[in-house]
């Protein structure tokens, strides 16, 4: 075929030859199965599509007899994927870690100091109570009550504070409670709602997408509140789990929309369990608006009828993910619920951490915390976002809120406009994000990957500090311009093999 040299404009704006376009059109993959990094995926243990018909359970991967692979989050692919590409903790300093769902954590400019020192009486030898040590749940529920609620009649005590290990514990401890109803989440969403939604077979996952474009700027990648009334009517929804701000987009429903999603739970009889984990990190635009947080506790009317559960803890806002110390808050049958919860599932958090953690929830620290916080994180996002801009990708729904940019590859060639794929592509420029299709919560995996409405995303983490995001945009530069240079053959394909067959035991969040 002859190759004239003419010069196509690409939807990037950069000029293709038309042999790229050729190549381009015969690479339009259209499903999973011609894609390389979506077939690595596949052959990932518990990453298979499921489904009820029996030929579908991997006869490789299901050898112990009653155990199936519930599949990893994502972060635990991304890493085994990165282990394969050369990574290793030993080398994580050559890398730029974008994908990390966890925030830097070291001192920030202002800041109070880190704790860095524990001292443990003889008495937090023991086991702490499933719901926590008594003096920390009083100390979250002051902590809210100052935040959230002066003024207000009904007042948060520590029978309305359950004290978990984690955030995902807590999670998992609400879920084992829910009972055999329907229970409604979007997408996207934190990955972990995937399988913890799939873990507990009693309640009915429903899925309702969020979508990009919306007549109304501020309903973008938002619950839709009415929609959300009308659901409840007419698919008979008990409960309703989001997380707010929302880990990947980065929005966040506040003021009179959250008091009016506070309000469905009153008016509907319907559960709301708000994943509040992001709540300190919000960037207004104007400089006198820090120091401010958001959570639906601040719309609860009575604490203990309005049924709203609150999850929150020390891993993001305190930047103490390793601490294990994490909340759940509501009205105290649910505590008493999640007491019993815990005693099978996981027996409760870390002793002496617990009594650690009672000092960092003093109102005056907090304050001074945030504020460093909120500054630090604004300088970051409006870093990337700028680099991002200078790059060509540009950003079309900003994060206000998390520490993660949802970025839209769609304008991209293929097949880097797709976000496993690009991801991919970067692990070999040593760095790290994580692919949109992580975030589609599809409890039973049993949809075309290329069909995922986060198909053309991946999630950019402006967690680690500055200098990584450096290295990490830098990759991304390099990627973009050697499209430029030398079209996208090169691309799509020669992927390493897992090291362990894809298992993988990390145990990090997204
Ligand atoms: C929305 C959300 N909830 C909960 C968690 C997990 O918290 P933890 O690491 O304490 O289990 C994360 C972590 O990425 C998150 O993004």
């Amino acid at each position: 075929m002859s190759q004239p040299n003419s010069q196509f404009p690409s939807r990037t704006g950069t000029p293709l030859h038309f042999r790229d376009v050729v190549e381009q059109v015969m690479k339009n993959y259209k499903h999973e199965k011609d894609s390389e990094a979506h077939q690595l995926l596949r052959e990932a243990a518990g990453h298979k599509p499921k489904a009820f018909l029996p030929q579908t359970v991997n006869p490789e991967e299901e050898t112990v007899p009653g155990i199936v692979h519930p599949g990893s989050t994502g972060v635990i692919y991304c890493s085994d994927r990165a282990m394969a590409n050369g990574f290793s903790y030993s080398s994580s300093h050559e890398w730029a870690n974008l994908g990390q769902g966890a925030p830097e954590t070291g001192p920030l400019p202002d800041g109070p100091d880190r704790p860095l020192h524990v001292d443990i009486p003889v008495d937090a030898l023991e086991y702490a109570p499933t719901t926590g040590v008594k003096a920390l749940r009083e100390a979250v529920a002051k902590l809210y009550n100052h935040t959230y609620r002066q003024g207000k009649k009904s007042q948060y005590t520590y029978e309305n504070v359950c004290i978990v290990p984690g955030g995902r514990t807590g999670l998992s401890r609400v879920a084992s409670v829910i009972g055999d109803v329907y229970c409604s989440y979007q997408v996207p969403d934190y990955t972990a709602y995937d399988q913890v939604l799939a873990a507990f077979r009693r309640l009915v996952p429903v899925p309702t997408a969020l979508e990009e474009e919306a007549s109304d700027w501020s309903n973008l990648y938002q619950l839709d509140i009415k929609q959300t009334r009308k659901d409840i009517k007419s698919q008979g929804l008990a409960v309703i789990i989001a997380s707010n701000p929302r880990n990947p987009t980065g929005q966040v429903i506040q003021g009179e929309e959250l008091k009016e999603l506070v309000a469905i739970s009153r008016d509907h009889s319907t559960t709301l369990v708000l994943d509040e984990f992001y709540s300190w990190y919000i960037y207004p635009e104007d400089e006198r608006e820090f120091g401010k947080s958001i959570s639906s506790a601040a719309y609860v009317e009575d604490v203990n009828k309005d049924s709203v559960i609150i999850i929150d803890g020390l891993t993001k806002n305190w930047r103490l993910p390793g601490w294990r110390v994490c909340w759940v808050i509501g009205p105290k049958n649910l505590v008493s619920a999640l007491s019993q919860s815990g005693s099978f599932l996981d027996g409760g958090a870390n002793h002496p951490l617990q009594l650690a953690a009672i000092p960092l929830l003093d109102p005056e620290r907090v304050q001074q915390e945030k504020l460093a916080l909120q500054k630090h994180f604004k300088m970051k996002r409006d870093h990337v976002l700028h680099r991002l801009d200078k790059l060509g990708l540009h950003v079309q729904i900003p994060p206000s809120s998390t520490f993660y940019v949802w970025l839209n590859l769609e304008h991209l060639p293929v097949p880097l406009n797709n976000g496993l794929t690009f991801f991919e592509e970067l692990l070999k420029e040593k760095t790290i994000v994580i692919p949109g299709i992580f975030f589609d919560i599809n409890p039973a995996h049993r949809r075309n990957l290329f069909d995922s409405p986060c198909h053309h995303f991946v999630r950019l983490s402006f967690g680690p500090p500055l200098e990584s995001l450096d290295k990490g945009l830098d990759a991304i530069e390099r990627i973009l311009r050697r499209v430029r240079k030398e079209g996208t053959k090169n691309f799509g394909h020669s992927y390493k093999k897992s090291l362990d067959g894809g298992f993988a035991t990390g145990s990090h969040a997204v």
